[in-house]
This record gives C-alpha cells, sequence and structure tokens, in this order.
C-alpha cells in the first residue's frame, strides 16, 4: 500500500493474519508485507472457501504460510506466541451456505473465534486483535445510514456467528483485557476473491457473469441501495483502526454513506464489459424473506477516529477488478 502514513509503522512489527490467503486477508498481508511488517499467515485452505496461494503473487518470498485451523487452540497458542498484532479472517463467510448447514459457521465463526482469543488470553495478552464483522449483523436497516449503534436483528446463521463472535471479543476485551478492533463491514469487492460460486461477494459474482458472457440477473427493480467499498479501501481502514490506539476496544463500521444501487453496479460492469446483458427478475420467496433492503453505514465513527472515507468510485472500483481478473481469470474461475 503506498499510502505514506504507513511508512514505517509496520516496520517489524509481527503480525499473524488467519485467512490469509482468502480475499481480505490476502489483502491485509500483502499491504503489509509491502510496509516491511514481519508477517505470518495461518489458513486451513478448506475446499469452498476463498483461500488461494495465488493470492500471496509477488509478495510470497515475505509472508510465511502456516497450514492449520484455527480450531485447534494448541497450534494458534504457537502461531499467537510473540505477535504484535492478530487479524482475526478466517470464517466460513457465506450466508447462503449457513442457511443449509448451520454447522460451519458454529464452528468455525464461533469455536474459531474462541480458540483464538483464549489462545491470546493465554500466551500473549498484550496482542492487539482485529476481525471483521459483516453489515449483516444489523439485519434490515431501521434507519439510514445505519450506524454502530443501529439494533441487530441478523437474517441468517452466518450473521448470527458474526455477532456471536462479536460478543466473544467484546467479552475478551471487557474481562481479560485483551486490545481488540470489532469492524462490521459491508460489500467488499475487487481482485482476490472467490469467484467459482455465487454464493459469495455478489459485486464480484456480477462481474464474473459478464466477463463469461452470461446475463447479469439483478433482483426485482434493480434499485436497491447498497454501499459497496473497493478492496484497497477497505484495507486502508483496517490498517488505520489497527494503528489507532482510540480504536481499542471499538465497534466500527466500514462502507460508505454514498450509496450505489444494483443498477449501478451493473452499469459500471457495462463500461468495462460493453456486450454484458442486463436481466431483471422477480425475488424468489425464500430471497425476498432474506433480502434487508436498503443498506448503507453511518461512517462517522471512522472518521472521527481515523480520518478515513472510501476514496475508489465505483466504476474506477470495478475497472480494475475487471482488468484483474480478466488477466488471472484460469487462478480463479
Ligand atoms: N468479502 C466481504 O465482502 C466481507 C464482508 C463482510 C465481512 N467479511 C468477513 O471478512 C472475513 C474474510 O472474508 P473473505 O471475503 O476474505 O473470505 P475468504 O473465503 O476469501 O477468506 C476466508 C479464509 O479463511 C480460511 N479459513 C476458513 N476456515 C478456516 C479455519 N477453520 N482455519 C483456518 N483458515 C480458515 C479460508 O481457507 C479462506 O482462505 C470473514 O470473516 C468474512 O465473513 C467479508
Amino acid at each position: 500500500m503506498s499510502d505514506p502514513r504507513r511508512d514505517g509503522r509496520w516496520a517489524g512489527k509481527r503480525v499473524l493474519v488467519t485467512g490469509g490467503l482468502g480475499f481480505i486477508g490476502s489483502s491485509v498481508a500483502r499491504a503489509l508485507a509491502e510496509a516491511s511488517a514481519d508477517v505470518t499467515v495461518a489458513d486451513a485452505m478448506l475446499p469452498e472457501f476463498g483461500g488461494n496461494l495465488f493470492n500471496l503473487e509477488g509478495v510470497r518470498d515475505r509472508v510465511r504460510v502456516n497450514f492449520c485451523d484455527v480450531r485447534d487452540e494448541h497450534l494458534m497458542a504457537l502461531m499467537v506466541d510473540g505477535m504484535d498484532v492478530v487479524f482475526h479472517l478466517a470464517a466460513q463467510v457465506s450466508h447462503v451456505k449457513s442457511m443449509s448447514d448451520p454447522y460451519p459457521d458454529i464452528d468455525i465463526n464461533i469455536k474459531g473465534t474462541a480458540a483464538v482469543l483464549e489462545a491470546v488470553r493465554k500466551v500473549n495478552p498484550r496482542a492487539l486483535v482485529v476481525r471483521t464483522g459483516t453489515r449483516g449483523q444489523y439485519g434490515a436497516a431501521t434507519r439510514l445510514p445505519v450506524s454502530e449503534d443501529a439494533p441487530t436483528h441478523p437474517k441468517g446463521l452466518h450473521e448470527i456467528s458474526h455477532l456471536t463472535a462479536e460478543k466473544i471479543f467484546q467479552m475478551y476485551h471487557e474481562v481479560h483485557g485483551v486490545p481488540v478492533v470489532m469492524l462490521r463491514l459491508t460489500n467488499i469487492y475487487g481482485p482476490r476473491a472467490q469467484m467459482r460460486s455465487s454464493h459469495f461477494g455478489v459485486a464480484n459474482w456480477l462481474m464474473r457473469l459478464a466477463l463469461d458472457g452470461t446475463p447479469i440477473t439483478l433482483f426485482g427493480d434493480g434499485l436497491i441501495q447498497r454501499d459497496f467499498v473497493y478492496i484497497d479501501d477497505c484495507i486502508d481502514a483496517m490498517l488505520r483502526c489497527a494503528e489507532t490506539p482510540a480504536c481499542n476496544g471499538q465497534v466500527i463500521n466500514v462502507g460508505d454513506d454514498h450509496p450505489s444501487t444494483f443498477r449501478d453496479l451493473a452499469a459500471a460492469i457495462r463500461a468495462e464489459v460493453p456486450q454484458a446483458e442486463v436481466v431483471f427478475t422477480e425475488f424468489t420467496p425464500e430471497r425476498r424473506a432474506q433480502e434487508p433492503g436498503h443498506f448503507y453505514s453511518d461512517i462517522s465513527r471512522i472518521g472521527s477516529l481515523v480520518g478515513w472515507r472510501p476514496t475508489t468510485p465505483l466504476r474506477d472500483g470495478v475497472r480494475e477488478a475487471i482488468a484483474y481478473y480478466r488477466q488471472h481469470r484460469e487462478r480463479y474461475w
């Protein structure tokens, strides 16, 4: 990451990234390696999830890779020992999957989080632990933009597991004094994401449809609002929050208070893939029941704490992402 604010801050810092071969984890690992941190990633490379060794291409010689599972507390104790910062991103990440099989979320997102924090409490309670929760923890917005104080009424098992994991973080902070930052991310898109299934990030999936020559399918009239955030902006937010002591113990939205519609997203994709067709389809009853409607984040807290707001326009982010997947399609399809 070329942000001059980062210069020197991470040099020599020992950092563990769980889920560090996935979309967001590898992007954190890359940014930290470029900022001269001593980076280790821990990833179980479970099938179906977004782990991909190619995600570390270009920094592979500067990042230690450890294939291990966050549910193994004994291994985690070895992994967190001596770390200055732990980014805990290993998770089951599909809402759809969680609705047909709830156990991986309970096992990985709840038990795995407890295992990481127990390891930190026992061997390295001064390490800062950063987590990436989801806007889905709120459920449907009761008021827009959605602030961190809004009620939480999740619409899926995945989102419930994330909310529970956040409560576990809160407890380890308040009771055991572990420094933590609890982020709630909106829809993140960009290079290095899982592209094999529609069950993961919607923005990336619609790009894949366009690149495959398959119509981009939008539910309803396509006018539902979302705050899509480009991966580089997300990583900048995560690192700034980790760098700022005032973020310790805080729940913090990472999103955008200037939303786009799904039609805007489709238009950004069509600007890069002009032959892409857009079709509209009715919500299925199941989809309708889980659709939270308009959502965009109040980002005044992160703005006042670390001076962050996203800076990548949707069209620019989509252009970057499509260029990346055009070049590296065989690594992700
Ligand atoms: N991508 C988004 O838009 C988004 C939005 C909100 C929150 N998040 C959260 O951010 C985190 C990272 O998401 P992502 O999009 O990078 O997903 P991803 O699937 O690309 O990465 C997750 C990584 O975790 C690894 N993993 C899964 N279970 C593991 C285990 N038991 N032990 C060790 N490693 C394991 C996977 O192999 C994968 O590499 C997740 O907690 C996700 O819920 C993502």
